[in-house]
């Protein structure tokens, strides 16, 4: 697989941790519905990640699963643009994960500020395990296994993606050096004739010498455009520009998606442990019972008390859910005290139900027909092995254990 075909390809993961919510929906899965279409796209469900936190979990691991395919099915990810599976049916993520321990230092496990972080915010959980400490590697191994170029996260994730490309870099760096890899790579320089060979040669200087990110660019295209050398070649000369060896496991690359940030109920960070979730299969009647008794501002105390937005969070969800005007309607009449709380939240509710509505229905169907899903999963699982068995193949041959 080229340099350019992992800059198509998107990985991400979630944790099957239970029913999803408003927050992941405008979050990250109308980013990944985007993304399907433009990218080559692998989600996976990473059952084994939610072990790593909770190893004590398994018994509602496999419904979380179910729950989870259903409302990301129900969302518009579609099984027919992108591949939906669950990360434990691809065993060779668990072997990627093996491998690549061997040469990840354990400073850089102990430094992700995830490490300490989540092992102050969940005291009462047992994280004193290997499989807390390396759960990183695992989420690398499960980007590398698809040498993927885009993995799209949020924000708190970012040093996880980071290290995933110092792990690939690392490995590019141990093993990705065959035997006489410069002569080679001179040789495959020598194909592209005089005028384009003397192009690279320039390009690849600008690069190695001034750190030129546009000559790198250029570079990379031009050895793109090369009809003539194989494809074996050309990955020599993608890793020569880059002074390491041929490149077996490309860097990922984070993408921040610009998604707005979902407020719950309380005002807070919409979020299952904080019980102040809108779920995407909630009902008609749930979603008005839990915006009803949403808290408002507290100023208006009572009906022709004058209110401030800007310290309610039913504001707040107005900005993500309703049109403008409705927005300057609310907070006009909050400012001049012209309409009630409950008048207010009438046509948030309207429009988180008109929302919900069709994701429902069509969770509902899914719900109905779990062999459906289930028959979803094992094709996307036996697609995400093909290619992830691919990658498998060179980094066993990289590391020296081919034996055929
Ligand atoms: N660790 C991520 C999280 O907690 C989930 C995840 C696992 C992931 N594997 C991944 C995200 C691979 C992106 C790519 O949110
Ligand atoms: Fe909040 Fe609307 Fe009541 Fe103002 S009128 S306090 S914005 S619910």
């Amino acid at each position: 697989m080229s340099f350019m075909d992992s800059q198509r390809r998107v990985v991400s993961g979630m944790r099957p941790n239970g029913l999803l919510h408003l927050g992941h929906y405008h979050g990250v899965l109308k980013n990944w519905i985007r993304l399907q279409h433009e990218y080559q796209c692998f989600f996976a469900i990473v059952d084994w990640h939610a072990l790593t936190t909770d190893y004590g979990a398994g018994g509602d691991i496999s419904r979380n699963v179910m729950d989870m395919a259903v409302d990301w099915l129900a969302a518009g990810v579609s099984p027919s643009s992108a591949t939906l599976f669950v990360q434990s049916q691809v065993p060779e993520h668990a072997e990627l994960h093996l491998l690549l321990s061997m040469i990840c230092p354990l400073s850089w496990l102990e430094r992700l500020p995830t490490y300490k972080e989540l092992q102050h915010d969940l005291q009462h959980k047992d994280l004193g395990t290997y499989g807390f400490l390396g759960y990183p590697l695992l989420q690398a191994a499960d980007i590398l296994a698809y040498r993927a170029g885009v993995v799209p996260v949020g924000a708190d994730q970012l040093p996880h993606i980071e290290f995933a490309r110092d792990v690939a870099r690392r490995f590019n760096h141990i093993y990705g050096r065959e035997v006489d890899f410069e002569a080679k790579a001179e040789a495959a320089i020598r194909k592209l004739g005089k005028k384009v060979s003397k192009l690279y040669v320039n390009l690849r200087r600008s690069y190695q010498e001034q750190g030129d990110l546009d000559a790198l660019n250029t570079a990379r295209s031009l050895v793109k455009e090369q009809q003539t050398i194989t494809l074996g070649d050309q990955e020599r000369l993608y890793g020569y520009l880059e002074g390491g060896g041929k490149l077996v496991l490309p860097e990922p690359q984070a993408l921040l998606s610009a998604a707005p940030k979902i407020t719950g109920l309380d005002g807070g960070k919409m979020s299952k442990s904080h019980s102040n979730s809108i779920y995407l299969r909630d009902t008609p009647a749930e979603i008005e019972e839990k915006i009803r008794r949403m808290p408002t501002d507290p100023a208006r105390v009572r009906r022709h008390d004058p209110g401030e937005p800007t310290r309610c969070p039913v504001w707040l969800m107005h900005q993500v859910h309703s049109a403008e005007d409705v927005c300057q309607w609310a907070e006009q009449g909050c400012r001049s005290a012209g309409i009630g709380c409950l008048e207010c939240k009438a046509p948030l509710i309207e429009a988180i139900k008109a929302e919900l509505a069709p994701l429902r229905e069509r969770a509902l169907d899914y719900e109905q027909t779990p062999d459906l899903v289930r028959s979803i999963l094992a094709e996307g699982a036996e697609h995400a092995r093909d290619e992830a068995r691919d990658t498998l193949v060179e980094v066993r041959q990289a590391m020296g254990l081919n034996y055929r």
